[in-house]
């Protein structure tokens, strides 16, 4: 009988692609990157779907996967071996299928693999292995700290360092599937308004920011109501801070430093008629940030998308200064680890340095861009001090015209917030910080 081509592949098939993703991830790339690589061999329409579920579900046990692979070995597998393994063994250890259906699974995926053809039965004892000794395998590799909070051992010991009260709190939360939020479009719905919708639809949902709604069950971007209509997008409440902060208002000229994919561009539209320049360096993610304000019906003349790089103004600055300038500058990326696994495994304890240098070269080519008592704010969505509060403290020894002035609503020019696990959420106070959120960096600058 033919197979339904829009039923679930069949495991073997989505194990295989997997593994294959998975040994370009571990060769260097990101998982995104190895998904769409591995996708291009995809015999079923939706194996890449359920092998992007593997592998994001395999990153969040890197550790645990290796250490149990060089137990379970007598010498290391070759990678396509290893990584058919590894998926195995995190399918066992996600325990969403019946056990010997993902060894049987497993085994058909090497078969079909012609780099690990002949390692199917060892892939098979491997597997029948952990199965029974998986209590004893886990508890030793656990006494790891690099397996129980699954990060390189520079990232625990600079995370125990910065942070000696909340580093496993932090660590904990990384490991956590990530909640979706949701930003409501102010122009098109209120949030009362939107969070009644949700009831009438019996979806269980909170708000956790002034915009933000927490979906408690993640679903595909294309089941949320009101999203094609524009009504929402999906945004962190940790980053829909950015631009009620930067109080941006009608007639003013905006710039936003590093602005693809576009939400905070979006976010600045939503709540301002204010002119926008969204400048952006690489010119396939900037076209991302048009396509989105299409969707939320924001596109014009007032958001002009600019593809430039912000060390460079004399390139692309044209009119004059800006009243409020936004730099969410690249980083590390150390305070999104639960919707990017992989950001621990691809970083060196390096490249913090080399990020924080680049940040300040950004400070610094932007900040004679600012007209007289205009304001910046510095985002970034990591949680090393070295980006954060060093970063800032430097700006103010460099630039003597600026100040550090409160962020709206809190006594300090700066803030550092940690991710915090999903459980320990708080319901939302009125006015309050944002209860459910990744970790970010702000700094707000005033030009004297
Ligand atoms: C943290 S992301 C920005 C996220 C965005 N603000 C948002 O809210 O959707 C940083 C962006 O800066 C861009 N970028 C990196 N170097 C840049 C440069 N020199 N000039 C302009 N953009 C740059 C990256 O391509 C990336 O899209």
């Amino acid at each position: 009988m033919a197979r339904d081509r829009a039923s679930s592949p069949p495991l073997a098939e989505a194990l295989r692609l997997a593994a294959a993703a998975w040994t370009e991830f571990r060769g260097g790339r990101s998982l995104d990157r190895a998904l769409e690589f591995a996708a291009r061999d995809a015999a079923h329409p939706r194996a890449a779907a359920a092998a992007k579920d593997i592998v994001y579900t395999a990153a969040r046990h890197l550790a645990l996967l290796d250490a149990l692979i060089a137990r379970l070995a007598a010498k290391p597998p070759a990678p396509p071996i290893a990584a058919l393994l590894a998926m195995g063994l995190s399918q066992l250890i996600a325990a969403r299928h019946p056990p010997f259906a993902v060894v049987d699974q497993a085994v058909s995926a090497a078969r079909a693999e012609p780099a690990a053809r002949g390692a199917a039965a060892f892939i098979n004892a491997c597997l029948r292995n952990y199965l029974r000794r998986a209590e004893t395998l886990r508890a030793d590799a656990e006494r790891d700290d690099t397996v129980r909070f699954n990060a390189p051992r520079w990232w625990i010991d600079r995370l125990r360092t910065a942070y000696p009260d909340h580093w496993r709190t932090i660590l904990q939360a990384q490991r956590e599937a990530p909640p979706l939020v949701l930003r409501v479009n102010a122009r098109r719905v209120s949030v009362a308004a939107y969070l009644e919708r949700l009831r009438r639809e019996s979806i269980d949902a909170e708000q956790v920011g002034a915009q933000a709604v927490w979906l408690r069950t993640p679903r595909p971007v294309h089941e949320i109501p009101g999203f094609s209509g524009g009504e929402v997008s999906v945004q962190d409440a940790g980053a829909q801070l950015a631009a009620p902060w930067l109080q941006a208002a009608t007639g003013m000229r905006v710039l936003d430093a590093c602005a693809a994919p576009g939400g905070k561009t979006a976010h600045l539209a939503e709540l301002s008629d204010a002119a926008i320049d969204a400048l952006e360096i690489d010119p396939a993610r900037a076209a991302r940030i048009g396509a989105d304000l299409q969707r939320l019906g924001l596109a014009g003349e007032r958001v002009r998308v600019i593809v430039g790089d912000a060390c460079r103004p004399a390139e692309w600055h044209r009119g004059g200064p800006y009243d409020r300038i936004l730099l969410d500058a690249p980083c590390t990326a150390s305070g999104i680890v639960r919707r990017h696994p992989d950001i621990p495994w691809l970083r060196r304890g390096s490249d913090v340095a080399q990020l924080a240098t680049i940040q300040s070269r950004m400070l610094d080519a932007l900040w004679p861009l600012l007209a007289p008592a205009g304001r910046l704010l510095f985002v970034v969505c990591s949680l090393f001090p070295e980006e954060g509060a060093q970063q800032a403290a430097r700006m103010l020894q460099r630039w003597a015209d600026a100040v550090p002035v409160a962020l709206p609503g809190r006594d300090a020019a700066t803030l550092q917030l940690l991710p915090a696990p999903v459980t320990t959420a708080a319901r939302l106070a009125p006015d309050a910080a944002p209860t459910v959120h990744d970790g970010f960096f702000y700094a707000l600058f005033e030009k004297r």
